[in-house]
């Protein structure tokens, strides 16, 4: 096993929860000189392949609706160990998805296919950015693959810290 290899299995069975947010369920037919011709299908195979790979488990869940977004980031507490987000264009507004990610403390890797940076100035502000680990943008499907490797890498160096101490958000939610 390489050294990275040897670092990264600190995270092994450790849990990933994948978010797409609005409109990914459309890749590969939503603007394909953007997004590219991958579909959110094929990215979840690469995701599930690599990390079988890495030896982590994936959640993986897509919605058009902020409120379910909301709903899996708080039910990810005490329950996955990193969160892989594309918000997509909550990226741009979604104060509610901000503060669930503030309100459950699990670190979060922020990617886009696209360069947002290099794209209308109402895509260059992330609501997400200041507060995750890191963004990866520009690099289409690719982005994910690179976002679940830094995932692991997070996970691995975050071993014995407050993860294992936090307790399910969900518990305390109203029935
Ligand atoms: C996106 C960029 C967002 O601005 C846009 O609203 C999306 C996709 C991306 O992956 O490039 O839906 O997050």
């Amino acid at each position: 096993m390489s050294p990275r290899g040897v670092e990264d299995a600190r995270a092994r069975g450790k849990t990933v929860l994948v978010l797409h947010g609005p409109n990914l369920n459309l890749l590969g037919v939503r603007e394909p000189n953007v997004y590219g011709a991958v579909t959110l299908e094929q990215i979840n195979e690469r995701l599930h392949a690599l990390a079988g790979e890495l030896g982590v488990e994936l959640e993986i869940f897509q919605s058009n609706v902020e409120g379910e977004l909301v709903d899996r980031i708080q039910e990810a507490a005490g329950v996955a160990h990193a969160i892989l987000i594309n918000p997509a264009a909550y990226t741009h507004t979604s104060v509610a998805i901000r503060d669930a990610i503030l309100a459950v403390g699990l670190p979060v890797v922020e990617v886009h296919l696209s360069n947002i940076h290099r794209r209308e100035e109402f895509r260059h502000r992330s609501l997400i950015s200041d507060i995750a680990v890191g963004q990866i943008t520009g690099f289409g499907a690719e982005s994910y693959l690179l976002g679940l490797r830094a995932a692991v890498r997070v996970i691995a160096n975050s071993r014995g810290r407050s993860l294992k101490t936090r307790r399910p958000l969900k518990a305390r939610r109203p029935a």
